[in-house]
Protein backbone atom coordinates (compact mmCIF):
# COMPACT_ATOMS: atom_id res chain seq x y z
CA UNK A 1 0.00 0.00 0.00
CA UNK A 2 1.02 3.70 -0.60
CA UNK A 3 0.27 6.20 2.00
CA UNK A 4 0.02 9.91 2.08
CA UNK A 5 1.01 11.01 5.84
CA UNK A 6 -0.28 14.80 6.61
CA UNK A 7 1.88 17.01 9.15
CA UNK A 8 1.69 20.08 10.94
CA UNK A 9 4.28 20.07 13.16
CA UNK A 10 7.65 17.93 14.68
CA UNK A 11 6.01 14.18 12.68
CA UNK A 12 7.36 12.12 15.61
CA UNK A 13 3.83 9.98 14.63
CA UNK A 14 5.22 10.23 10.95
CA UNK A 15 8.47 9.07 11.79
CA UNK A 16 7.18 6.23 14.08
CA UNK A 17 4.87 4.84 11.29
CA UNK A 18 7.96 4.95 9.06
CA UNK A 19 9.71 2.92 11.31
CA UNK A 20 6.66 0.33 11.69
CA UNK A 21 7.38 0.01 8.31
CA UNK A 22 10.42 -0.39 7.59
CA UNK A 23 9.99 -2.68 10.38
CA UNK A 24 7.51 -4.79 8.62
CA UNK A 25 4.96 -4.23 10.97
CA UNK A 26 2.84 -1.93 8.43
CA UNK A 27 2.59 -3.52 5.02
CA UNK A 28 2.58 0.11 3.16
CA UNK A 29 5.25 2.91 2.11
CA UNK A 30 5.20 6.41 2.57
CA UNK A 31 4.71 7.84 -0.60
CA UNK A 32 4.46 11.89 0.37
CA UNK A 33 4.08 13.74 2.87
CA UNK A 34 1.69 17.05 2.92
CA UNK A 35 1.62 19.97 5.10
CA UNK A 36 0.04 23.33 5.75
CA UNK A 37 3.32 24.82 7.28
CA UNK A 38 6.44 23.77 4.66
CA UNK A 39 8.80 24.47 7.00
CA UNK A 40 7.66 22.20 10.07
CA UNK A 41 9.97 19.11 11.64
CA UNK A 42 7.84 16.90 9.47
CA UNK A 43 8.60 17.91 6.40
CA UNK A 44 12.12 18.79 7.00
CA UNK A 45 12.38 15.06 7.99
CA UNK A 46 10.75 13.85 4.52
CA UNK A 47 13.10 15.41 2.58
CA UNK A 48 15.72 14.35 4.61
CA UNK A 49 14.94 11.06 3.85
CA UNK A 50 14.41 12.13 0.09
CA UNK A 51 9.92 11.64 0.60
CA UNK A 52 8.17 13.82 -2.19
CA UNK A 53 6.19 16.69 -0.05
CA UNK A 54 3.21 18.58 -1.24
CA UNK A 55 2.07 21.87 0.51
CA UNK A 56 -1.54 21.96 1.58
CA UNK A 57 -3.37 24.78 2.14
CA UNK A 58 -1.63 27.41 0.41
CA UNK A 59 0.27 28.91 3.63
CA UNK A 60 -0.73 32.78 3.91
CA UNK A 61 1.45 34.95 1.36
CA UNK A 62 2.55 32.69 -0.25
CA UNK A 63 2.14 31.42 -3.73
CA UNK A 64 3.26 27.54 -2.63
CA UNK A 65 0.62 25.08 -2.13
CA UNK A 66 -2.18 23.72 -4.02
CA UNK A 67 -5.74 23.49 -4.14
CA UNK A 68 -7.73 20.64 -3.16
CA UNK A 69 -8.48 19.33 -6.32
CA UNK A 70 -5.45 19.38 -7.56
CA UNK A 71 -4.04 18.17 -3.77
CA UNK A 72 -6.62 15.13 -4.54
CA UNK A 73 -4.96 14.46 -8.25
CA UNK A 74 -1.89 14.64 -6.89
CA UNK A 75 -2.34 12.01 -4.19
CA UNK A 76 -4.57 9.76 -6.32
CA UNK A 77 -2.69 9.81 -9.25
CA UNK A 78 1.06 11.18 -9.53
CA UNK A 79 1.08 9.59 -6.32
CA UNK A 80 -0.99 6.59 -5.97
CA UNK A 81 -1.89 6.89 -3.27
CA UNK A 82 -4.15 4.27 -1.50
CA UNK A 83 -4.88 5.52 2.13
CA UNK A 84 -4.21 8.83 3.69
CA UNK A 85 -3.13 9.47 7.78
CA UNK A 86 -3.65 12.79 9.58
CA UNK A 87 -0.39 12.54 11.59
CA UNK A 88 -1.22 16.04 13.94
CA UNK A 89 -2.19 17.44 10.99
CA UNK A 90 -4.44 20.47 12.21
CA UNK A 91 -6.18 21.74 9.35
CA UNK A 92 -9.64 20.70 8.29
CA UNK A 93 -9.67 17.90 5.26
CA UNK A 94 -11.39 19.36 2.19
CA UNK A 95 -14.50 17.92 1.19
CA UNK A 96 -12.71 16.49 -2.53
CA UNK A 97 -10.34 14.80 -0.60
CA UNK A 98 -12.72 12.90 1.76
CA UNK A 99 -15.09 12.03 -0.89
CA UNK A 100 -11.75 10.27 -2.96
CA UNK A 101 -10.89 8.51 0.49
CA UNK A 102 -13.51 8.42 3.38
CA UNK A 103 -15.67 5.68 4.33
CA UNK A 104 -17.68 4.85 1.59
CA UNK A 105 -21.26 3.20 1.99
CA UNK A 106 -20.34 -0.77 2.21
CA UNK A 107 -22.95 -2.34 0.11
CA UNK A 108 -23.91 -5.68 1.42
CA UNK A 109 -25.97 -7.63 -0.97
CA UNK A 110 -25.91 -11.39 -0.83
CA UNK A 111 -26.13 -13.37 -3.90
CA UNK A 112 -29.64 -15.78 -3.66
CA UNK A 113 -28.07 -18.45 -6.24
CA UNK A 114 -28.63 -19.08 -9.80
CA UNK A 115 -31.22 -15.99 -10.37
CA UNK A 116 -29.15 -13.49 -9.11
CA UNK A 117 -25.94 -15.11 -10.74
CA UNK A 118 -27.66 -14.92 -14.42
CA UNK A 119 -28.41 -11.63 -13.56
CA UNK A 120 -24.99 -10.93 -12.21
CA UNK A 121 -23.43 -12.22 -15.82
CA UNK A 122 -26.18 -10.62 -18.02
CA UNK A 123 -24.91 -7.12 -16.34
CA UNK A 124 -20.85 -7.55 -14.92
CA UNK A 125 -20.85 -3.96 -15.39
CA UNK A 126 -22.72 -3.79 -12.48
CA UNK A 127 -21.18 -6.04 -10.30
CA UNK A 128 -18.12 -3.40 -11.15
CA UNK A 129 -20.04 -0.72 -9.79
CA UNK A 130 -20.79 -1.92 -6.76
CA UNK A 131 -17.29 -3.51 -6.43
CA UNK A 132 -16.05 -0.11 -6.09
CA UNK A 133 -19.02 1.40 -4.21
CA UNK A 134 -18.15 -1.12 -1.27
CA UNK A 135 -14.53 0.21 -1.62
CA UNK A 136 -13.12 -0.04 1.85
CA UNK A 137 -12.56 3.55 3.97
CA UNK A 138 -9.39 4.64 3.48
CA UNK A 139 -8.45 8.20 6.09
CA UNK A 140 -7.39 8.06 9.20
CA UNK A 141 -6.73 10.97 12.25
CA UNK A 142 -4.83 10.30 15.43
CA UNK A 143 -6.11 12.49 18.40
CA UNK A 144 -4.50 12.95 21.63
CA UNK A 145 -7.56 12.37 23.77
CA UNK A 146 -10.26 9.82 24.18
CA UNK A 147 -13.01 11.21 21.97
CA UNK A 148 -15.99 12.06 21.82
CA UNK A 149 -14.24 13.62 24.73
CA UNK A 150 -12.02 16.99 24.43
CA UNK A 151 -12.52 17.09 20.89
CA UNK A 152 -13.68 19.11 17.66
CA UNK A 153 -12.68 22.30 16.45
CA UNK A 154 -9.88 24.41 18.49
CA UNK A 155 -9.01 21.40 20.38
CA UNK A 156 -5.32 20.46 19.20
CA UNK A 157 -2.08 20.56 20.24
CA UNK A 158 -1.40 21.31 24.13
CA UNK A 159 -4.64 22.74 24.72
CA UNK A 160 -6.34 19.35 24.64
CA UNK A 161 -4.32 18.18 27.29
CA UNK A 162 -4.17 21.69 29.34
CA UNK A 163 -8.31 20.68 29.10
CA UNK A 164 -7.68 17.28 30.60
CA UNK A 165 -5.75 18.42 33.45
CA UNK A 166 -8.34 21.30 34.14
CA UNK A 167 -10.82 19.04 34.29
CA UNK A 168 -9.71 16.72 36.70
CA UNK A 169 -9.84 13.75 34.26
CA UNK A 170 -8.47 10.62 35.65
CA UNK A 171 -7.54 9.19 32.33
CA UNK A 172 -6.81 10.16 29.24
CA UNK A 173 -5.48 8.54 25.83
CA UNK A 174 -4.97 8.82 21.81
CA UNK A 175 -7.86 8.15 19.66
CA UNK A 176 -7.58 6.32 16.20
CA UNK A 177 -10.62 7.51 13.68
CA UNK A 178 -11.79 7.48 10.12
CA UNK A 179 -12.17 10.77 9.08
CA UNK A 180 -15.52 12.87 7.74
CA UNK A 181 -15.38 16.90 6.92
CA UNK A 182 -16.11 17.60 10.68
CA UNK A 183 -13.20 17.77 13.24
CA UNK A 184 -12.81 14.53 15.15
CA UNK A 185 -16.29 13.15 14.33
CA UNK A 186 -15.58 10.16 11.94
CA UNK A 187 -15.95 6.85 13.33
CA UNK A 188 -13.45 5.50 16.26
CA UNK A 189 -11.19 2.56 15.53
CA UNK A 190 -9.10 2.26 18.73
CA UNK A 191 -8.04 3.98 21.71
CA UNK A 192 -5.30 3.64 24.46
CA UNK A 193 -5.21 4.60 27.92
CA UNK A 194 -3.04 6.44 30.31
CA UNK A 195 -3.68 7.91 33.39
CA UNK A 196 -3.43 11.70 34.44
CA UNK A 197 -1.32 11.93 38.31
CA UNK A 198 -2.66 14.88 40.08
CA UNK A 199 0.51 16.46 39.79
CA UNK A 200 0.78 15.97 36.12
CA UNK A 201 1.19 19.31 33.83
CA UNK A 202 -0.41 19.17 30.13
CA UNK A 203 3.45 18.82 29.30
CA UNK A 204 3.88 15.60 31.36
CA UNK A 205 0.02 14.39 29.40
CA UNK A 206 0.80 15.44 26.34
CA UNK A 207 4.45 13.08 26.47
CA UNK A 208 2.80 10.14 28.03
CA UNK A 209 -0.29 10.41 25.48
CA UNK A 210 2.24 11.08 22.36
CA UNK A 211 3.90 7.46 23.36
CA UNK A 212 0.65 5.95 23.39
CA UNK A 213 0.04 7.40 20.11
CA UNK A 214 3.28 5.74 18.27
CA UNK A 215 2.20 2.35 19.17
CA UNK A 216 -1.64 2.60 18.58
CA UNK A 217 -1.33 4.70 14.85
CA UNK A 218 0.65 1.99 14.09
CA UNK A 219 -1.42 -0.96 14.89
CA UNK A 220 -4.68 0.70 13.34
CA UNK A 221 -2.30 1.71 10.09
CA UNK A 222 -1.12 -2.08 9.83
CA UNK A 223 -4.97 -3.36 9.94
CA UNK A 224 -5.88 -0.85 7.47
CA UNK A 225 -3.33 -1.55 5.10
CA UNK A 226 -3.99 -5.11 5.53
CA UNK A 227 -7.79 -4.65 5.10
CA UNK A 228 -8.20 -6.08 8.48
CA UNK A 229 -10.91 -3.51 9.77
CA UNK A 230 -14.59 -5.02 9.42
CA UNK A 231 -18.17 -2.54 10.80
CA UNK A 232 -20.48 -4.18 12.91
CA UNK A 233 -23.86 -3.44 11.80
CA UNK A 234 -24.31 -0.55 13.56
CA UNK A 235 -21.15 0.79 11.57
CA UNK A 236 -19.09 0.85 14.43
CA UNK A 237 -15.30 -0.53 13.28
CA UNK A 238 -13.39 -3.61 14.24
CA UNK A 239 -9.91 -4.39 14.35
CA UNK A 240 -9.87 -8.75 13.25
CA UNK A 241 -7.12 -10.86 12.75
CA UNK A 242 -4.56 -9.27 14.94
CA UNK A 243 -1.73 -11.99 15.83
C1 LIG B 1 0.80 16.17 18.99
O1 LIG B 1 0.05 17.04 19.84
C2 LIG B 1 0.08 14.87 18.86
O2 LIG B 1 -0.55 14.53 20.07
C3 LIG B 1 -0.95 15.18 17.81
O3 LIG B 1 -0.34 16.10 16.92
C4 LIG B 1 0.75 16.78 17.60
C5 LIG B 1 2.04 16.66 16.85
O4 LIG B 1 2.37 15.32 16.73
N1 LIG B 1 -1.36 13.98 17.12
P1 LIG B 1 3.65 14.89 15.82
O5 LIG B 1 4.83 14.82 16.75
O6 LIG B 1 3.83 15.98 14.77
O7 LIG B 1 3.30 13.56 15.25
Amino acid sequence: AKVAVFVSGGGSNLRALHDAMTRGDVRASVAVVVSNKPDCGGVAWARREGIPTLTYPKPKGSDDGLRAEELVDALANAHGVTHVLLAGYLRLIPPELCRAYENKARLRFYFTGPRTTAHARRAPFLLEDFASLSARPSMLNIHPALLPAFGGKGMHGDNVHAAVVNSGARFTGPTVHFVNEKFDDGKIVAQRVVPVMPTDTPEDVAARVLAEEHVVFARVASALVDGRIEFRDDGVPVIVGED
